[in-house]
């Protein structure tokens, strides 16, 4: 059993800290925000993920929560860093709040390990060392433990992960950081800590590769005639390929990719180097979230007028993050258009979104309108009753952005129905 102070009450400091309390060790977790802190104390949850709530409520005296950074850090033999790093203006990782952390802890910290799990840009574990040097704390060590935990499967991933990745400057740390996972069965990668560091962002940048391959396809596909659902299957049974992350769509968000597509194309070209690969991905992302907008002109001509429901708005299913979600470009683009839009999500709250009108149910969202939009893959989507939803709509227009339901079944239900990468009624020559 260990002592582990987690700084950082996101998504990724919460699950840390109730996994790592799961395993048996005793956490604090500290965040700066009284009123996060309160809630998690009171027993609220802040975040939509599922299994947390079990972890936590089963945790007891194992976890503990405070805004204090002495009470954190008292008798903590790891310190974890799970703050948020995002981008800046500039696209490089704004690394303030990492920062902030690494100077506030005292002169007298005792023999701790400062683990990071945040994403941080290649080179700021050698930098983190020295600041702490500089401060006299050259007992304190330091290791990269970078997660790869997705979120919506952000437990199950970090109990069963494919690997552990430990980077450390001395071994006695990443022994130690190695130790504290003892209870959960996955290969551990040890490296020096720039290769932990490397390892995380490519890691996400070949994911987003696979995903704009596959979407580049998948438009081939579109003016080809060809069926992107069939070719993914036929593609990713090659074991060299694999099926995973071959799913076209409406593009990839979330407060990952997005941001660390671009802390990594920064960081190569602040080292001098242009990376064409990366860019592209990035481009070809950023276009594909708006192709749903000529798809809906090709059918409704102007959009001006027009309403248009979007079914779902969180990034991915099974959260309710909205961070770079593609259905905020879309409601963006459609109201520009001189579009209505009105959205439904079981779960994330649009009320952000402005002049985009939230309905309770997709049957709320879809009555009236003249086309319908899958954003988000929710299962409750594949439950809609189609053939009822279509004669309370204006127009059967149905651009299913996931390629999560049957086109036969849509087109049998008298829907005009257009997938992403699959063979439309007729394909353009
Ligand atoms: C991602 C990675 O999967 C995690 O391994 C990583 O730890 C995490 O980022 C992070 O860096 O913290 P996450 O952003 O939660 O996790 O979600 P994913 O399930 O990976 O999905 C990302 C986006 O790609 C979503 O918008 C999803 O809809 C899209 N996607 C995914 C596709 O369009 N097609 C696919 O085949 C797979």
């Amino acid at each position: 059993m260990s002592k582990i102070a987690v700084f950082g009450a996101g998504y990724v400091g919460l699950v840390t800290g109730a996994a790592f309390a799961d395993l048996g060790h005793e956490v604090v977790i500290r965040d700066v925000l009284p009123e996060r802190i309160e809630a998690l104390r009171a027993g609220r949850v802040p975040i939509h993920e599922p299994g947390l709530d079990e972890l936590l409520a089963r945790a007891g005296d194992r976890l503990r929560f405070t805004t204090d950074v002495a009470e954190a850090i008292d008798g903590a033999e790891f310190l974890y860093v799970a703050v948020g790093t995002p981008p800046t203006y500039s696209g490089d990782a704004d690394l303030s709040a990492v920062w902030t952390v690494v100077d506030e802890l005292p002169a007298d910290t005792g023999n701790a390990v400062v683990v990071m799990k945040s994403t941080v840009p290649v080179g700021t574990g050698a930098k983190v060392r020295k600041r702490l040097d500089g401060r006299g704390l050259t007992h304190v060590g330091y290791a990269s433990n970078p997660e790869f935990t997705a979120e919506g499967t952000a437990v199950r991933d970090f109990m069963r992960p494919d690997r552990i990745v430990i980077g450390a400057f001395r071994d006695a740390d990443a022994d130690a950081v190695a130790e504290l996972h003892s209870g959960i069965d996955a290969p551990i990668v040890r490296s020096d800590v720039a290769s932990a560091e490397m390892i995380k962002l490519a890691a996400n940048a070949a994911l987003m590769t696979r995903i704009s391959f596959i979407n580049e396809i998948a438009n081939v596909c579109e003016a080809t005639g060809a069926d992107v659902v069939k070719v993914a299957e036929g593609v990713g049974l090659d074991q060299r390929i694999g099926k995973s992350f071959l799913r076209a769509g409406i593009g990839y968000g979330g407060s990952c990719f997005p941001k660390d597509s671009l802390a990594l194309k920064q960081l190569a070209a602040n080292s001098g180097y242009h990376f064409q690969l990366l860019n592209a991905v990035i481009e070809v992302n950023e276009l594909q979230k708006r192709r749903v907008i000529a798809k809906l002109q090709r059918h409704l001509g102007s959009l001006s007028g027009k309403t248009v429901a979007l079914l779902g708005l969180a990034f991915k299913a099974h959260t309710d993050d909205m961070r770079e979600a593609p259905s905020i470009v879309l409601a963006g683009r459609l109201l520009s258009e001189g579009a209505s839009v009105r959205a439904w999500d079981p779960v994330a709250d649009g009320s952000g979104l402005a002049g985009v009108e939230i309905a309770a149910t997709p049957e709320a969202a879809l009555a009236g309108a003249d086309a319908a939009v899958v954003v988000t893959e929710w299962p409750q989507i594949a439950q809609i009753d189609w053939p009822t939803v279509a004669s309370s709509m204006r127009n059967t227009l149905l651009v299913d952005g996931r390629n999560m339901l049957d086109p036969e079944t849509l087109r049998a239900a008298g829907f005009t129905y257009e997938g992403i990468g699959r063979a439309a009624a007729e394909p353009s020559s």
